[in-house]
């Protein structure tokens, strides 16, 4: 006898019915297959192009001996190395696969049916997906018209059922950063039970000196928690480890919600390995800084417009049609992220900064189609 079909829709929760799942950035070997193309470049998604660090790929040898074994669910050393860094308690550390893990602890650990999440109209797209995934309970803030957060407007959407606030600091898509003045007229305006979280995911490459330094800032705001991760300039995107920093009581509550086993032994000595070799942050920030600004000059010179960014990755926008050319840029093997998911629609395209060649490359490409 055959079953009758059964309706999986109607056993879900509404939220996940409405969610698209996230577009990340066409992976290289996805784009070759199709195209045919030998040669790819990427510059889709905010990736360090310089690779891991020789210790890095020591460190996971080493601890690959090791992986017929559940990885320390603590993260121990990887906690005690990073508080030592940071100089903050290990109590006021958790780990995720990813920063996008903790961002969903966040989510599920705070926020009940009928509350809400604030955050920006076009900003990083996991925090309205995490939140409709769970609550449906999203309140996107239109951005300034110069691309920033409008943290003023963010603090007047705040009401009695937000328990959350995200700020992405820089922003992911437009680079575009907030002052330390501007956040602290911020988290002033905001009510001590509303956790704010920032989310630094690109921290480590910014050089604009009122970007806020948070850290400082935890004692003065107990409902302030940090988000980094070792995706970007550490260029361990593929191996999944990111963190948040907060009040310790906050965090323990928060460890209850995450998996156990959430951080893979790999990641945990890489991350170390990262943190012994903090000395390479510098350097990688000041090549990238170096591409960027390049970037955009060149970028401008070809009639595009760009944002000031203080990332890895510049926003066009202009008065082509940025939806076309990152698809016109796809078919000449160069991989830039059109902005739709991001809801800029035809307006806008992002360009992740690659190697000097993979930049020329997508500059090259760029000419030949404008032209
Ligand atoms: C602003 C922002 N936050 C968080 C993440 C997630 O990073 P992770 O790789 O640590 O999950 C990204 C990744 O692109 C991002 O752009």
């Amino acid at each position: 006898m055959t079953k009758k079909a059964l309706d999986f829709q109607a056993l879900l929760r509404p939220g996940i019915i409405k969610t698209r799942p996230y577009s990340p950035g066409k992976p290289v070997a996805e784009v070759q297959r199709e195209l045919g193309l030998d040669s790819i470049v990427k510059l889709a998604s905010n990736e360090n192009p310089e690779g891991p660090l020789p210790a890095v790929l020591e460190a996971i040898t080493t601890a690959a001996m090791e992986i017929n074994r559940y990885p320390d669910a603590a993260c121990y050393e990887l906690t005690q190395s990073l508080a030592k860094h940071l100089d903050v308690s290990p109590s006021s550390l958790i780990f995720g696969n990813g920063s996008n893990e903790v961002i969903d602890i966040l989510i599920r650990a705070l926020v009940s049916p009928g509350e809400n999440v604030v955050y920006s109209e076009h900003s990083f797209i996991v925090y309205a997906l995490a939140t409709q995934v769970h609550f449906e309970s999203g309140i996107a803030v239109p951005l300034t018209t110069g691309d920033r957060h409008d943290l003023p407007a963010m603090a007047a959407a705040v009401n009695d059922k937000t328990k959350l606030v995200i700020i992405c600091n820089p922003n992911n898509p437009t680079g575009t950063y907030n002052t330390v003045a501007e956040l602290d007229t911020f988290l002033a305006s905001i009510p001590d039970q509303v956790i704010v979280a920032m989310d630094e995911a690109y921290y480590e490459y910014v050089t604009a000196d009122d970007y806020p330094q948070t850290l400082a800032m935890l004692s003065a705001h107990p409902n302030l928690v940090l988000l980094r991760t070792f995706s970007k300039i550490h260029s361990l995107a593929g191996l999944r480890v990111g963190y948040g920093v907060g009040h310790p009581d906050l965090i323990g509550e928060l460890h209850k919600t995450r998996e156990p086993f959430n951080v893979n032994m790999l990641s945990q000595a890489a991350g170390i390995a990262c943190l012994e070799n903090w000395h390479e942050v510098a350097g990688r920030r000041d090549r990238n800084r170096a591409e960027l600004d390049r970037m955009v000059i060149e970028l401008e010179t070809l009639g595009l417009e760009t944002v000031p960014s203080e990332t890895n990755f510049i926003l066009v926008r202009g008065q082509v049609n940025a939806g076309q050319l990152a698809a016109d840029l796809l078919q000449k093997g160069v991989i830039v992220r059109p902005m739709h998911a991001f809801g800029l629609g035809d307006g806008a395209m992002r360009i992740s900064i690659g190697l000097p060649a993979e930049n020329n490359r997508c500059l090259e490409a760029l000419k030949e189609i404008l032209n």
